[in-house]
């Protein structure tokens, strides 16, 4: 596997040894994210719907791991790592169901809370990542696509966990919460493998996730309030 990551971007004055702390811990757009999540949870029938949304999310994210890397690429890292993703989509699912009576089957954008702005979010990441690397590199897209994603999930699905138990949910999310964190464990050390993937690159493509994230959650409280 690592022989996709001795790129032509290797250069060891540059190699960074540490991945900085991503800025965005506690960013306003967070705080309004957490709102929206107390908030959404109080109305089962969309609540339901988000709950899709972001099985949509852990689905493209499984997808998009399989189709990006070469077969020759493809180790019982990678297997793992996909078919704990689909766990997660499913997890997000069975939840759906049972919040919305089993109403919400399908990834249909009438099943979801804002389904094409999610996606968006999704994209946004996986193209910035490619394009500020210049050069075609599925591995090293994917891991600096997961690292952000990662981060993310990181953030939001512990508060999830608390609003979940909450509305009387609890302990569903316990498990993504562990293979999220270790996810996170897994990428950082392949990140550090790769050189250079200097620190102003790390903090531009966080930049563009963290605007992306709050275009996201813009369009979450606005359809919230619009549907209630
Ligand atoms: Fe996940
Ligand atoms: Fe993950």
């Amino acid at each position: 596997m690592n022989t996709q990551s001795t790129s032509s971007l290797k250069s060891a004055d540059e190699s960074m040894r540490s991945i900085p702390e991503s800025s965005e811990l506690k960013s306003p757009s967070v705080l309004e994210f957490y709102d929206f999540l107390r908030e959404i949870a109080k109305t089962p029938h969309l609540h339901a719907r988000f709950l899709n949304t972001l099985s949509l999310l852990e689905y493209m994210g499984s997808r998009k791991i399989l189709k990006s890397q070469r077969a020759e690429s493809i180790t019982l890292e990678l297997l793992s790592h996909t078919a704990e993703e689909i766990r997660h989509a499913q997890t997000f699912k069975k939840l759906a169901l049972k919040v919305g009576e089993g109403k919400v089957e399908s990834y249909a954008q009438e099943h979801l809370f804002c389904g094409a702005e999610a996606a968006a979010y999704f994209q946004t990441i996986d193209q910035s990542a490619a394009q500020h690397l210049g050069h075609p590199d599925p591995w090293t897209n994917y891991l600096l696509t997961t690292l952000l994603i990662e981060e993310r999930a990181n953030q939001i699905y512990p508060f999830y966990e608390d609003v979940l138990a909450s509305v009387g949910y609890p302990g569903h999310l316990k498990l993504i919460v562990r293979e999220e964190n270790s996810h996170l464990q897994d990428i950082t050390a392949r990140i550090e493998e790769i050189t250079p993937l200097t620190p102003a690159l790390l903090t531009e493509l966080r930049a563009i996730e963290g605007a992306a994230f709050t275009r996201f959650t813009a369009s979450l409280r606005k359809e919230l309030s619009r549907a209630r």
